[in-house]
C-alpha cells in the first residue's frame, strides 16, 4: 500500500526520492508524485500509473538542483485514480504526503468551506494539508499537534512548510514511518528497503512523535516538545536483498530462498540440536504457564498459516485453538481472558486488521505473541513476545518465504508449548525437531520441480476457474494455493474440504475443469482418492500431488507430483512450494505482472 519517502541532504534529492519510490513499488500503487524545494518554492511532479512515467516526466520538466523532497505512491481509497489525487497535496504553504485514511475529513471539509477553503481533489489527504495550513501561524510543530488533535484515523505523513525550506517534518499514528541519517543526509521511509541504500541502522519513529528532518540531523520530539533519543534497529540484509539478485522476478527469487530462510528461522531456536528455546527471543517458559485456549489471528496467507498452525497446536496441545480473520475477529466480541495466548502473525507487521486484533486482545489481558518478519513493525513492539521470522525481505505481494517461515515459528511454538505443558515428552520432541529440520533439504529438493511445474501451467493459463482439494492440513494448504493463485494469475479458484464437495462445489466440476488435488497425509489417503475419483468421473482435470512414495493408481489424475518424503505433519513445507510455483508459473504463462498484481498491495495499513 502508499509508499513514503522523503529526503534532505547533501546530494540531488529527485534522484533520491526516485529511487526509493522504485524501491517502495513493491507495496502496490496506482499513481506516484514527488514534491522539492527549489530555493524556498515547492515543485510537485505527479503522475498515475507507474514510478517509471513519473521519472520521464522528471526528466521533461526544467532542470533544477533540489536537496529536499517528498515522495509518495498512491493505493486509492478515497478518489479515483488522477493525477490531482494523487500525492503530493499542497495547500497554502504547506505540502504533503499521507499513508492512512483521515476517517472524519468530511466533517473537517465542511469546517473548512465555511472559512471559504475547498479542496482540489478528492482525497482525504488535502484535507490534512488545508486543516494544517489553517492551523499554521509560523509554527510548524505547534500547527502539526493542533491538527492531530483534530484527526481521526491512521496516517504517517511527511509535510513542508514553504517557510522552511530543507526541512521535513513527520508524524505517524498506525501507519509506518523508518528513518536514518547517513553521509548523504537524513531520510525516511514508510520501510527499510527504501532506506537500506543509506544505512543498515535505523529507527521507527515512535507513533503520535514528530520527527524534525534536516541535512545535519534528525531531531525527535514527543507532543510534549521534550526531545526523545529512538531506539536504534539493525537489520541484518543488505541492499543485495531487496534486489532480483538474477532472478526474473522476485517472487520466483524469495521462493527460492526458502530453504535460507526456514535453516535462519528454525536453527537459532534449536538448544543443542534437540529442543526448542526461546530464551535467545526473551520468550519465557512461563508465558505458557495457565493457558488453556489458543487464538490465532492474521490476515491473508499469514492466516492461512495459523490454519496450519491450529492442526498442530490441538493435536500436541489439547487445548482449543481457533484461528481467526482479523478483520471479523476484532467485531465479534471474542471471549478473551488473562488465560488466553493470543498468536498474531503477520509478515509486515503493520497490517491495520491484525494490529488491531492485538490491540483488542490486549486490552482483555490475553498474553499476546506474534509471529512477525519486519523488525520493530507496529505488531512486534505491541505484542508482549515477538518470535521473528528471519526470512529477509519479502519484495513480491504474493507471500512465500514468509508462509513457510511463519509454519516453521507455529510448528516451533507448538512444540515448546506441548514439552512445557507435558503433553509430549522430551523424547518426542527430540524427535519433532528432527522432522523440522529435516524440510530444509526437502524444500529444497522441491525446488527441483519447477522446470516440471512450469510445463504443467501451460495446462492451466487459459482455464477461467480452477478448484483446490483436501482434507486437515491438506486442506489448509488448499487454501494457501487457491489464495495464491487467484493473486496472480487472476484465475478464479476455490479451495474446497474434499468432503464438503458433494454438498455444491461438485456440480461445477465438468469436463476439462482443473481440480489440484492434495494428498499428501496417509491416515486419510484413501478417503481423498474417493474425493479425487468423485472429480475424475465427472471428467476433471486433475493435478496430484502427493508426499514420497504413495502408491497412486495413474489413471485418477492427469499429472501426479511426488514431494520428497517426509513426516505426513512436515508435508506443508513442500506442499506450500510446489503451490507457490503453479501460481507462479501459471501467472507467467499469462503475461502477467507477478510480483506487483492488480489492485493489491503488499502492506495493507487501512482496515
Ligand atoms: C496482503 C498481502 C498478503 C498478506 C496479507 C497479510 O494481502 O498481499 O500477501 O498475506 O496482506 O499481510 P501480513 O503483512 O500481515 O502478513
Amino acid at each position: 500500500m502508499c509508499g513514503i519517502i522523503g529526503f534532505t541532504g547533501y546530494s540531488e534529492a529527485k534522484n533520491v526520492l526516485l529511487e526509493g519510490l522504485e524501491a517502495l513499488e513493491y507495496r502496490g500503487y496506482d499513481s506516484a508524485g514527488i514534491a522539492f524545494f527549489h530555493g524556498d518554492r515547492v515543485n510537485t511532479i505527479k503522475t498515475t500509473g507507474k514510478v517509471s512515467s513519473l521519472r520521464d516526466k522528471v526528466l521533461l520538466s526544467a532542470e533544477t538542483m533540489s536537496t529536499c523532497g517528498i515522495g509518495h505512491t498512491r493505493w486509492a481509497t478515497h478518489g479515483g485514480v488522477t493525477d490531482t489525487n494523487s500525492h503530493p497535496h499542497t495547500f497554502g504553504r504547506v505540502t504533503l504526503i499521507h499513508n492512512g485514511i483521515i476517517e472524519n475529513y468530511h466533517e473537517l471539509e465542511l469546517e473548512l468551506a465555511d472559512a471559504g477553503k475547498y479542496p482540489v481533489s478528492q482525497t482525504d489527504t488535502e484535507i490534512a494539508a488545508m486543516l494544517i495550513d489553517s492551523l499554521y501561524e509560523g509554527d510548524a510543530i505547534a500547527a502539526i499537534k493542533k491538527a492531530i488533535a483534530r484527526l481521526d484515523g491512521a496516517y504517517a505523513f511527511c509535510i513542508l512548510f514553504s517557510e522552511e525550506p530543507e526541512v521535513i517534518y513527520c508524524i505517524r499514528n498506525g501507519s509506518p514511518l523508518v528513518a536514518c541519517h547517513a553521509k548523504e543526509g537524513s531520510v525516511i521511509a514508510s520501510d527499510m528497503v527504501a532506506l537500506i541504500k543509506y544505512s543498515r541502522e535505523y529507527f521507527v519513529l515512535p507513533e503520535l512523535h514528530i520527527a524534525r528532518l534536516t541535512k545535519e540531523n534528525i531531531t525527535v520530539t514527543d507532543l510534549n516538545e521534550t526531545v526523545i533519543t529512538p531506539k536504534m534497529l539493525y537489520v541484518n540484509w543488505d541492499v543485495t536483498a531487496a534486489q532480483k539478485g538474477g532472478y526474473p522476478h522476485f517472487m520466483l527469487k524469495e521462493i527460492h530462498e526458502q530453504p535460507e530462510s526456514l535453516r535462519s528461522t528454525i536453527i537459532p531456536r534449536i538448544k543443542n540440536k534437540q529442543l526448542p528455546d526461546f530464551s535467545a527471543d526473551g520468550i519465557p517458559e512461563q508465558i505458557f504457564d495457565g493457558i488453556n485456549r489458543v487464538i490465532i489471528a492474521a490476515c491473508g496467507t499469514a492466516m492461512h498459516a495459523g490454519l496450519v498452525g491450529k492442526v498442530m497446536m490441538e493435536r500436541l496441545l489439547r487445548i482449543p485453538v481457533t484461528v481467526e480473520i482479523a478483520s471479523e475477529f476484532r467485531y465479534q466480541d471474542p471471549i478473551i481472558d488473562e488465560t488466553t495466548l493470543v498468536i498474531t502473525i503477520s509478515q509486515s507487521g503493520e497490517t491495520a486488521d491484525t494490529l488491531a486484533a492485538l490491540r483488542l486482545a490486549n486490552e482483555h489481558h490475553a498474553t499476546t505473541l506474534s509471529v512477525v518478519n519486519v523488525k520493530g513493525s507496529s505488531i512486534a513492539r505491541e505484542s508482549d513476545y515477538v518470535l521473528y521470522t528471519h526470512a529477509g525481505p519479502e519484495i513480491a505481494v504474493a507471500s512465500t518465504k514468509a508462509y513457510t517461515a511463519q509454519l516453521s515459528c507455529l510448528y516451533l511454538i507448538a512444540y515448546h508449548f506441548a514439552l512445557i505443558k507435558g503433553t509430549i515428552t522430551e523424547t518426542e520432541c527430540i524427535s519433532n525437531i528432527e522432522e523440522l529440520q529435516s524440510v530444509i533439504p526437502a524444500v529444497e529438493k522441491t525446488l527441483d520441480l519447477a522446470e516440471d511445474i512450469n510445463k504443467i501451467c501451460a495446462n492451466l493459463k487459459d482455464k477461467e476457474d480452477i478448484f483446490f482439494i483436501g482434507r486437515g492440513l491438506d486442506y489448509a494448504l488448499s487454501c494457501e494455493g487457491s489464495i495464491k493463485l487467484k493473486e496472480i494469475s487472476y484465475i478464479h479458484s476455490e479451495a474446497y474440504a474434499a468432503g464438503e464437495l458433494k454438498h455444491g462445489t461438485l456440480s461445477l466440476v465438468t469436463t476439462g475443469i482443473p481440480v489440484i488435488a492434495l494428498a499428501t497425509q496417509s491416515g486419510i489417503y484413501n478417503k481423498m482418492i474417493s474425493n479425487i475419483k468423485e472429480v475424475r468421473a465427472r471428467e476433471a482435470f486433475v493435478i496430484l500431488i502427493t508426499n514420497g512414495n504413495a502408491k497412486v493408481d495413474s489413471s485418477i489424475c492427469d499429472y501426479h507430483i511426488t514431494l520428497p518424503e517426509l513426516a505426513d505433519n512436515m508435508a506443508p513445507f513442500t506442499t506450500a512450494v510446489v503451490l507457490q510455483l503453479l501460481a507462479y508459473y501459471t501467472s507467467v504463462h499469462r503475461g502477467l505482472n507477478v510480483d506487483q498484481p492488480r489492485n493489491l498491495a503488499k502492506s495493507v495499513t487501512v482496515e
